[in-house]
């Protein structure tokens, strides 16, 4: 538990399936930490690409959930992850049109379920269905359809840049701009080269930092996270950093102030 405010961190995020129904010592911990921080809720059931239809009693639930913590910002995964069970994995979903307006009209009904613009992010991939579109275009194609928000990861990207064989560059070139609520940023293993797993288990790369120059010079900044899961390393390495989101976020700050 923090027993300190660090000023780099401007906000926390948790897995509302994690917090929902939950009392006792764990909410009066949580109640303690959104004292000091805003809440951001970043969902990890909703399966918008599976099969079986929309969970109504879990929307219920979760925006009972939302509303009672003043979540602005809610988001979910452009993926499926369950048909009749549950996966801990995030599977891709076909990038066909049909695939399209499919999703979307899921989107909008939680939307409407839960009386808000939600986040739809990115996710890594390591083998792919076969599709009609690229990956960017489909997330453009089903973010319009459905007038969501955009949750921009920008590991997510590089990771299926190389394992997949696109310029990251081009694909953070062609995202939805206009609709982004919100990013994160993460490290992940190089198991090949052309095999990189989205672990959150290790320091971000240089390369990715790079893009996150790159994303917030194009399209300014938005609030941004460093995920981190497991093999945690000392506070003080995350401190560090979240410093460094900061810094890049004053960089492209400062640029802007020059062009004008
Ligand atoms: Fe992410």
């Amino acid at each position: 538990m923090l027993t300190e405010t660090p000023a780099e961190i401007g906000f926390v995020e948790v897995a509302p399936e994690n917090w929902i129904g939950v009392g006792g010592a764990r909410r009066r911990a949580l109640d303690q930490i959104l004292e000091r921080y805003p809440l951001v809720c970043h969902g990890l059931s909703l399966n918008i690409g599976g099969p079986t239809p929309l969970d109504h009693d879990f929307l219920k639930a979760l925006k009972h959930f939302l509303d009672r913590n003043d979540v602005r910002i809610y988001t979910e995964h452009l993926s499926f992850c369950g048909d009749t069970g549950q996966l801990y994995d995030l599977m891709p979903i076909p990038f066909t049109e049909e695939a399209v307006h499919y999703v979307a009209q899921r989107i909008r009904q939680v939307q409407d379920v839960l009386g808000r613009r939600i986040g739809m992010e990115n996710v890594s991939t390591y083998a792919l269905p076969q599709g009609e579109l690229s990956e960017v275009d489909f997330l453009n194609a089903v973010l319009e359809e459905a007038d969501c928000g955009y949750h921009l990861d920008i590991n997510n990207i590089f990771v299926n840049a190389m394992n997949h064989g696109f310029d990251p560059y081009e694909y953070l070139a062609a995202i939805p701009a206009e609709r982004i609520l919100y990013a994160h940023i993460a490290g992940h293993y190089e198991e090949a080269p052309d095999l990189r797993i989205d672990t959150h288990g290790e320091d971000v790369l240089p390369e990715v930092w790079a893009m996150l120059d790159d994303a917030y010079a194009r399209y300014g900044v938005f609030p941004t996270l460093l995920e981190r899961d497991f093999n945690i390393p000392p506070l003080d390495t995350l401190r560090r950093e979240i410093a460094m989101i900061l810094e890049a976020q004053k960089r492209a700050e400062n640029a802007d102030e020059h062009v004008a």
